[in-house]
């Protein structure tokens, strides 16, 4: 019989803040170049008469001993019924056995897993003085890259939202100014005071950004290619699904491009509209993250490279993650278990 660990979203929290699911993240990424992590194919599939988009993701981190999948996705509507859009679980299996063994909440996991990543974007593809960043998506994804974005980019003073839905950029940086405000009054945090503006059209956010982060189920470019200054980053977080899309293809083929994976971001990722319209070959695309993180492959090489990240979400960054949170509660004797 197996036992099942069970994990909530709030144990997770527990034990897994963003600077840990960095190193897990980090960690799992290089894992991809020695053999130790491998990702599965993703399945994902609309589920149209109820707005949602269902994926599962698996995958085998050797080192770890986990194996397991991470199923579920988006829902547009869940915001109507006071729930987040992204719904999912992770379930694990002993890959000796192939006994289940862990059943983990991913909502909080999949949001520090993804600010993880856009922070490792970041860190290595923007420029380290960074001070103009742009966010457009002010929704659960949006708040997660901004405070992973300040966290590698210390420089970031000044913040510009776009969010169509009206008020929520605005919101969003009055919320972020008060704060940079009480922690700058209080002698916390570090830092000198941080300037956050909501826009209400895409492109004066976008221009002149330093830094332009995307984070948005949108399925048309918001953003133009010719917007985009010289030496500007670009972490493309929100197109994980065919037919998604953020930006411009002409930006996508016209800068130094970095994917979590390759064949993942060539299908459902920003990546696809350039490759389907004949403008990016795969083999112009400079590298994935996993060679950039072990060094194999450099990131940005001066001020004056256009970059763009373009993530679509990789299953050995849930397993990473979901192993750590399983093997944390399990060591702190409050894990739940049920035998199946
Ligand atoms: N890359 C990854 O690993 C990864 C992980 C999680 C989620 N995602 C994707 O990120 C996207 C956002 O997820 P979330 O959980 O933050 O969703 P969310 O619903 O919480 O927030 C989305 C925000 O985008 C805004 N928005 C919608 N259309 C827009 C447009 N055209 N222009 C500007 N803003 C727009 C909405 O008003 C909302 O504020 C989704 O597509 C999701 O599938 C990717």
């Amino acid at each position: 019989m197996a036992e099942v660990v069970i994990v909530s979203d709030k144990e997770v929290e527990s034990v897994v803040d963003l600077d840990r699911a960095i190193g897990l993240v980090e960690d799992a990424f290089r894992g991809l170049l020695t053999g130790q992590s491998r990702a599965f194919p993703v399945v994902r599939e609309a589920v149209p008469q109820h707005a949602g988009t269902f994926g599962i993701k698996s995958g085998h981190i050797d080192h770890l001993d986990a194996l397991g999948l991470k199923a579920g996705g988006f829902w547009l509507n869940n915001g109507e019924r006071g729930l987040t859009n992204h719904q999912s679980a992770i379930l694990m299996f002993d890959p000796a056995t192939g006994m289940p063994n862990g059943l983990v909440a991913a909502n909080y996991l999949t949001m520090v897993r993804t600010a993880a990543l856009g922070a490792i974007g970041c860190k290595y593809l923007a420029r380290p003085d960074s001070r103009r960043l742009c966010l457009i998506g002010a929704g659960v994804q949006g708040r997660a890259q901004l405070q992973a974005a300040r966290h590698v980019l210390p420089q970031v003073d000044d913040i510009r939202i776009y969010d169509p839905v009206p008020g929520k950029a605005a919101s969003l940086a009055a919320e972020i100014t008060a704060a940079s405000a009480a922690s700058v009054a209080a002698g916390t945090g570090g830092g000198g005071k941080v300037a956050a503006k909501g826009y209400d059209d895409a492109e004066s956010a976008v221009r002149g950004a330093d830094v332009v982060i995307t984070a948005t189920p949108s399925t048309k470019a918001i953003a133009m290619s010719d917007w985009v200054g010289e030496g500007t980053h670009v972490n493309a977080m929100g197109a994980d699904t065919k037919g998604k899309q953020e930006h411009d293809p002409a930006l996508v083929a016209r800068v130094k491009l970095v994917v979590d994976n390759l064949a993942q971001c060539l299908e459902l990722g920003e990546s696809q509209h350039a490759y389907r319209l004949g403008l990016l070959r795969p083999e112009s695309v400079h590298a994935e993250i996993a060679q950039v993180i072990s060094g194999q492959k450099p990131g940005r090489q001066s001020p004056h490279e256009t970059t763009l990240f373009d993530s679509t979400g990789v299953a050995i960054q849930d397993l990473a993650v979901a192993s750590y949170a399983v093997g944390a509660i399990r060591a702190s004797g409050r894990a739940r278990t049920v035998t199946l």
